[in-house]
């Protein structure tokens, strides 16, 4: 399997027609570089998927906020799913209409409100019962209306990764049914808002439809009596294919499963990383090679504080030689400098045998990839680099933070 982003040209792997080679040698390593081509082709994948409950999308800032990304999708007609006053501010200077950002986050600070009140986002899913009062009186303040989808919990445990699982009861996520109801029943307390949509997220890399059409049902069914609720945002959670053993990721017969359900509401849907996953790799250069206790570690210059996802998640990401070989495959612990066993970023990788100086791409990496990047053991965060929907050209993204940045606010 190759993603969607990188493919072999020759014995060259590249992104469109641009070899990754020639944007390591300008911009060096480690260095994420992404495919707006295949940005826009999962958008367009997801759009189809869905196309019989035709939904807003609105992409979820958080799998990555880089403006380039932003400015590929909102572009292309894309709302945004933001999480934090940050992820506002980086959707309206990527250009986002404020009608077209959903602000979400079981933790909104009173700032963050004012400023998303301030700047008419267009919905604001809400988690908690204090949250709303605060909306109410922050509009009320600013002489506007806002406006509300309530997030239910619908108790529903998804059939994911526990860490990324949101919808059981036990969960610090949403709104129980029961309290759903009382707030629907006074809605007349907030007069500054307008409670207009019901909103379940229940998980993110969904590997099965079933869970969510529960929540969808549930959701529906707690909604029926308040006929002012027409909107259901039905979340994110898309899977992506990870590796070539990964099963192929079903979006239509998601949509298909649920558009039955959805029939005579507006639909919103907040897909991260079914966008942005495919569409980048992170590229590493191999610094040494060693054998030790039995294993086979190559060391790398890219590291968990680039990429976190296998550390944190023991998440597993294809990896590819940017030179492609005919040797045969070794088996390979791919690792980083940082001063943890845990910085993995592959563990038991088939690989060619390769050397110091040697490029891997570690595909699928283009969501929750720079997003989660840290400066751990004083490392710059690396560049980001967009290869453009000509397929031919590429733009330098984001600089590569320098030893400046990483002191820069302190003293
Ligand atoms: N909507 C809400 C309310 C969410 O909490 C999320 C993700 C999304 C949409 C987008 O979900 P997606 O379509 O990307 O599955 N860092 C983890 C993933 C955390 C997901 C958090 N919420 C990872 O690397 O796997």
């Amino acid at each position: 399997m190759q993603t969607d982003a990188a493919r072999y040209i020759g014995d060259e792997l590249a992104v469109s027609a641009v070899r990754l080679s020639a944007i390591c040698a300008a911009v060096g390593t480690p260095a994420y570089v992404y495919s707006a081509r295949a940005l826009l082709d999962n958008l367009a994948r997801v759009r189809a998927a869905f196309a019989e409950s035709r939904p807003q999308i609105h992409y979820s800032a958080k799998a990555n906020a880089n403006l380039s990304v932003l400015r590929v999708l909102i572009d292309a007609g894309a709302g945004i799913d933001a999480v934090s006053a940050g992820e506002i501010h980086r959707a309206l200077l990527a250009g986002v209409a404020p009608s077209r950002v959903v602000f979400a986050g079981v933790g909104k600070t009173p700032d963050e409100i004012d400023y998303a009140v301030a700047h008419g986002v267009g919905w604001f899913n809400v988690e908690n019962v204090e949250e709303l009062r605060i909306i109410n009186s922050m509009a009320e303040a600013r002489g506007v209306r806002s406006r509300v989808a309530l997030r239910l919990n619908p108790d529903v445990t998804a059939d994911t990764d526990p860490h990324i699982a949101t919808g059981h009861s036990g969960a610090k996520f949403g709104l129980l049914a029961d309290t759903i109801r009382e707030i629907l029943a006074t809605t007349h307390s907030y007069p500054s808002l307008d409670f207009a949509g019901i909103h379940v997220h229940i998980g993110s890399q969904l590997r099965d439809v079933s869970a969510t059409v529960r929540a969808i049902q549930h959701a529906l069914d707690l909604i029926r009596p308040y006929p002012f609720i027409r909107t259901v945002n039905i979340g994110g959670g898309l899977a992506v294919r990870y590796t070539p053993d990964d099963p192929a990721p079903d979006w239509d017969g998601f949509g298909a499963a649920l558009a039955p359900h959805l029939r005579g509401y507006d639909v919103l849907l907040e897909p991260g990383r079914a966008i942005a996953a495919s569409a980048g790799v992170l590229l590493v250069r191999v610094l040494y090679v060693k054998h030790q206790g039995g294993r086979t570690f190559v060391i790398t210059d890219g590291s968990m504080a680039e990429l976190m996802r296998p550390a944190l998640y023991h998440a597993r990401h294809q990896i590819l030689p940017v030179r492609r070989s005919d040797s045969a495959p070794v088996i390979v612990q791919v690792v980083g400098p940082v001063c943890e066993t845990t910085d993995t970023l592959g563990h038991d990788v088939a690989l060619p045998p390769v050397s110091a100086g040697d490029l891997l791409a570690i595909c699928t990496a283009g969501a929750y990839g720079m997003v989660m990047a840290s400066n751990y053991n004083a490392r710059p965060r690396p560049p980001e680099v967009m290869v453009n929907a000509d397929g031919t050209t590429w733009h330098i993204a984001r600089q590569r933070e320098t030893f400046d940045d990483l002191t820069r606010a302190e003293r």
